[in-house]
């Protein structure tokens, strides 16, 4: 199976040599409409609008654009069990702000974002000492409550079912009469998933590459300007100034164009500032108002207490 069915679920798995019977895979139909001409005569005009099939194969391609690790793959919010204070707070600010989510793409609030963070960040856990350390650890576990889980079944929830519409007309270089240029451009919400670690390194190494800067720029750009950018382990990555700046850039974007974020993190509202740096944290809590949840419960890797 290619990672793009594998990704998708059952109401968008095609096969990859699928022939459109409707359209040739030419991706128009073309259908003979009345047009009236300026003289009040009406003649039959060929006009060609997009066949279903171009949706599902930007879907599919949505899909793996996304970069929903493999091991998600199967993260949805039928298999999410709420069993306990931590895991049913997760699933409710999911569960609202899924519904909310057509008014917050439409880009017009300010508040747009989700934060799943922890009540006693990382961080601060490693800074304690002996006896007071293990008993944080005991005491405020962040770790395994299904953070991720969510995201990937909500980055999945948006693919599947978001369309946004773009402020620009159809740019039509062929015959004006063929297309119908006045339908604006519909397209499905794009979503790119991150996580910490490995998207700074990429970050860092594609700074320092040879290439004029291209992939840099082209990294950067994604985070910037994709729809939804989903953020997992924020504040993982090991401080740098560099980082610092990073981070700053691509939340103050973000914010100020008003395009979400749904992160996690394991770091608190404190020690997650000095992680990321106080410019971009102050903007990212603010994305998220009172959609900004501190928990913390048992590892589900741990229940039974047997790791699974
Ligand atoms: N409530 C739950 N119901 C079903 N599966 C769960 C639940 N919570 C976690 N899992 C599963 O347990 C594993 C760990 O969860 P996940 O990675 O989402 O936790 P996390 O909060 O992101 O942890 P970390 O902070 O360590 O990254 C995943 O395979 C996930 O699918
Ligand atoms: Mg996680
Ligand atoms: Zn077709």
């Amino acid at each position: 199976m290619s990672k793009q069915s594998e990704n998708s679920n059952s109401q968008t798995e095609h096969s990859e040599d699928t022939k459109c019977t409707a359209c040739n895979d030419t991706g128009l139909i073309i259908e003979k409409k009345e047009q009236k001409q300026p003289n009040g005569k009406v003649v039959l005009k060929d006009l060609g609008r997009p066949c279903h099939c171009v949706q599902k194969r930007a879907l599919k391609k949505a899909f793996k654009n996304s970069l929903i690790p493999d091991e998600f793959k199967n993260a949805r919010f039928d298999n999410y069990e709420t069993n306990s204070d931590a895991q049913e707070t997760l699933f409710n600010a999911i569960k609202e702000y899924l519904k909310d989510f057509p008014e917050i793409i439409k880009g017009e609030s300010e508040q747009n974002s989700l934060g799943f963070i922890a009540a006693f960040g990382e961080t601060r856990i490693r800074s304690l000492q002996g006896e007071a350390k293990y008993q944080a650890k005991a005491d405020h576990n962040n770790f395994g409550l299904g953070k991720t889980h969510l995201q990937m079944a909500a980055a999945k929830w948006i693919l599947n079912r978001i369309r946004v519409r773009d402020d620009i007309e159809m740019n039509v270089k062929s015959n004006a009469d063929f297309l119908d240029t006045k339908s604006k451009f519909d397209r499905g919400c794009q979503v790119l998933c991150v996580s910490d670690i490995t998207f700074m390194d990429d970050l860092t190494s594609a700074k320092m590459a040879g290439d004029g800067g291209g992939t840099f720029k082209n990294l950067l750009h994604n985070a910037i300007n994709v729809d939804v950018l989903v953020w997992d382990d924020l504040g993982k990555a090991k401080y740098s100034e560099s980082k610092e700046g990073l981070y700053y850039q691509i939340i103050n974007e973000r914010y100020l164009h008003k395009r979400p974020i749904i992160f996690s993190s394991n770091e608190d509202k404190g020690t997650l500032s000095e992680k990321i740096g106080y410019a971009a944290s102050s903007r990212l809590l603010g994305m998220c108002g009172d959609r900004l949840y501190a928990v913390e419960g048992e590892d589900y890797r741990m229940r039974g207490g047997v790791q699974l």
